[in-house]
């Protein structure tokens, strides 16, 4: 009776709580239908290592797992800002640390140079799908469904994933 009533009043007064529950249903389904990129990475704990060597300079390296830890800071970022109803300050951080904007920010061209295709590619697809991510986290503002922004942030780490699955320093 009380959980009832706890209910009513939270859908009543606290739009944002239906839809959280809506959202965690949702991403269980999702979770049943993985992208094949995802279960990709599976084979890399089981036996031996079949990453791609890449090397690069030694300051370009350097430099490369900087910007990666940045990635991460910025992913932590984003899902705390998305958190707090900060959905434009999630689009900003997204489209200036890992979005197209971020491109000149990262010396893509000179980095892009020591990169097989594949790697090119999954760097390619993270910009891109940061940037869609931006659009989705603004478009929140309007609609107040989380859920389609929260699916292009799943595409941000896919990409992530999937380099990190196929490629490694020297
Ligand atoms: C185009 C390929 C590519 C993409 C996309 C990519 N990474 Fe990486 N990342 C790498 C490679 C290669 C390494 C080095 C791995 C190794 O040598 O074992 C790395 C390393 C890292 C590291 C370790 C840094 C260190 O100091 O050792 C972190 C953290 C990381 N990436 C986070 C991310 C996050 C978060 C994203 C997505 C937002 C991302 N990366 C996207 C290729 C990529």
């Amino acid at each position: 009776m009380k959980r009832i009533g706890a209910l009513v009043l939270s859908a009543g007064i606290l739009a944002g709580v239906p839809l959280a529950w809506g959202q965690h249903s949702g991403h269980i389904q999702h979770m049943e239908h993985m992208p094949p990129t995802a279960s990709a990475p599976a084979a890399a704990g089981s036996s031996a290592d079949a990453r791609e060597f890449v090397r690069f300079p030694d300051a370009l390296r350097e430099h490369t797992l900087a910007n990666m830890r940045d990635h991460l800071l910025a992913l932590q970022q984003i899902q705390e800002a998305l958190s707090r109803g900060q959905e434009d300050a999630a689009a900003r951080i997204a489209e200036q640390r890992l979005g197209m904007s971020s491109l000149g920010l990262h010396e893509a061209h000179e980095v892009a140079k020591f990169m097989p295709e594949g790697m090119q590619a999954a760097g390619t697809e993270m910009h891109r799908s940061a940037s869609r991510f931006a659009i989705e986290a603004q478009n929140t503002g309007v609609t107040s469904d989380l859920k389609p922004a929260l699916d292009a942030l799943s595409k941000v780490t896919a990409a992530c994933v999937s380099c990190h699955a196929a490629y490694r320093l020297q």
